[in-house]
């Protein structure tokens, strides 16, 4: 079964002796290939809730849970993350900064579709978004290399893709009001 404690300290201890994603990756790869010992070790996702597993300025663990249709809408973290699928799927689109203007835009630059099992890496400047496509819960341990809650980064309208600050109070209120429309 998925021993919660166990995989905190794998990561704790890896970071330790590197700080970059490489063997978070490994690590995560390794807890998602079985996401049956994962539902087991966390539970069954019931509700659409973005769960602090482990937090510290230098690593941030969660247990995401996406509602039924829910997207998220285009933002950075500015620190490395490593997203490992158990049950549902993720469609994520990567955005790129367009040059021109002062910057501030971006348009889509690729897109990859996760589902249980997969791993992604998502590198510190990445902009991303995530969809979950289906009428049943998505969860997913993500894996920060930082403090994911402290960090002053970007979102990004998504009628006009234009970058303002992230509001961490309103992308948690999000996770909410996806539950109260199911
Ligand atoms: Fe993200």
């Amino acid at each position: 079964m998925f021993d919660l404690d166990r995989f905190i300290v794998e990561c704790r201890t890896a970071m330790s002796l590197d700080p970059t994603d490489k063997s978070i990756r490994e690590i995560v790869a390794r807890a998602v290939s079985d996401p049956t010992a994962v539902i087991a070790g966390l539970g069954a996702p019931t509700r659409a809730e973005v769960q602090k597993l482990y937090h510290s300025p230098e690593l941030t663990v969660l247990n995401v849970v996406w509602g039924a249709g829910m997207t998220i809408m285009p933002h950075n973290h500015l620190m490395w993350a490593v997203i490992g699928i158990y049950t549902g799927r993720e469609d994520n689109i990567f955005w790129r900064r367009l040059s021109e203007g002062n910057g501030c835009r971006i348009e889509a630059a690729r897109a990859k579709s996760l589902g249980a099992g997969d791993v992604e890496p998502v590198g510190r400047d990445i902009i991303h978004t995530v969809t979950n496509p289906l009428a049943r819960l998505t969860g997913a341990i993500h894996v920060y290399g930082g403090d994911f809650f402290a960090a002053a980064r970007s979102e990004w309208d998504p009628e006009t893709l234009l970058e303002r600050p992230f509001d961490m109070e309103k992308n948690l209120q999000m996770f909410e009001q996806a539950n109260r429309i199911l």
